[in-house]
């Protein structure tokens, strides 16, 4: 897969892409990620890429040019090109399968008080990753491209994401590592039987239990 990302700050992505799983998947060749600094694509001669909104308001609003040419220029028949906005649609797991299938991404980033509205038709998809407004888009493309990255085959082992949280509408179940005894708060007898079918059905309602006491409202889709 390719992910291509348009952003003002494109530095705030240097910890993201050299670290941990996805630079491994990007050492591997499953993902190529590549940051676009938005203002590359600006045609004005100070390489601005945004100003105020017409009408008055607050803020400087992103202008459609620099970001309608970098689209047309990173497009192909393969593209789906997403915008973060918290206006957008809320971001769920089944979204990142989703989007996990997908051959190319061009994730835009808004920023400042938000981006001119021409922009809007650009894109085939709005997405919001909460109720909650950031300073701007570039988290929020972090949240989407580690979350799709991670479903792409070979990245990280298949039987970690069959059981996460958000599969079939359940939460994880909860897991222990050494020592089984930490501050005598112990490790459930189960867990230290060796008896899988046992540890398979504990591990279930857990699951469940967990599920019904903190997120009923993911029970009723089911
Ligand atoms: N940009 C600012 N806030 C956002 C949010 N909640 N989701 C996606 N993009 C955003």
């Amino acid at each position: 897969m390719k992910i291509d990302i348009l952003t003002i700050f494109p530095n705030m992505f240097d910890g993201f892409v050299s670290e941990s799983i996805i630079k491994r998947a990007i050492d591997k060749g499953l993902v190529e990620i590549n940051v676009h600094n938005i203002r590359d694509y600006s045609t004005d001669k100070h390489k601005r890429v945004d100003d105020y909104g017409f009408g008055g308001g607050q803020g400087m609003v992103l202008m459609p040019q620099p970001i309608f040419d970098a689209v047309e220029v990173l497009k192909t028949d393969e593209s789906k090109v997403i915008l973060m906005t918290p206006q957008g649609v809320p971001y769920k797991q089944e979204c990142a399968y989703d989007l996990s299938l997908e051959k190319h991404l061009i994730i835009i980033c808004g920023h400042y008080e938000g981006f001119d509205e021409r922009i809007r038709t650009l894109a085939d998809m709005e997405i919001s990753i909460g109720d909650y407004v950031l300073t701007g888009g570039e988290i929020a493309s972090m949240v989407i491209t580690d979350s799709v990255v991670r479903l792409i085959d070979g990245v990280i082992e298949r039987e970690s994401h069959i059981n996460d949280s958000f599969n079939n509408n359940l939460l994880d179940y909860p897991v222990y590592t050494k020592p089984a005894n930490f501050r005598g708060m112990c490790v459930p007898d189960v867990l230290l039987s060796g008896h899988h079918a046992n540890i398979d059905k504990f591990r279930k309602e857990e699951s469940l239990k967990r599920t019904e006491e903190r997120r009923p409202d993911l029970l009723e889709k089911r």
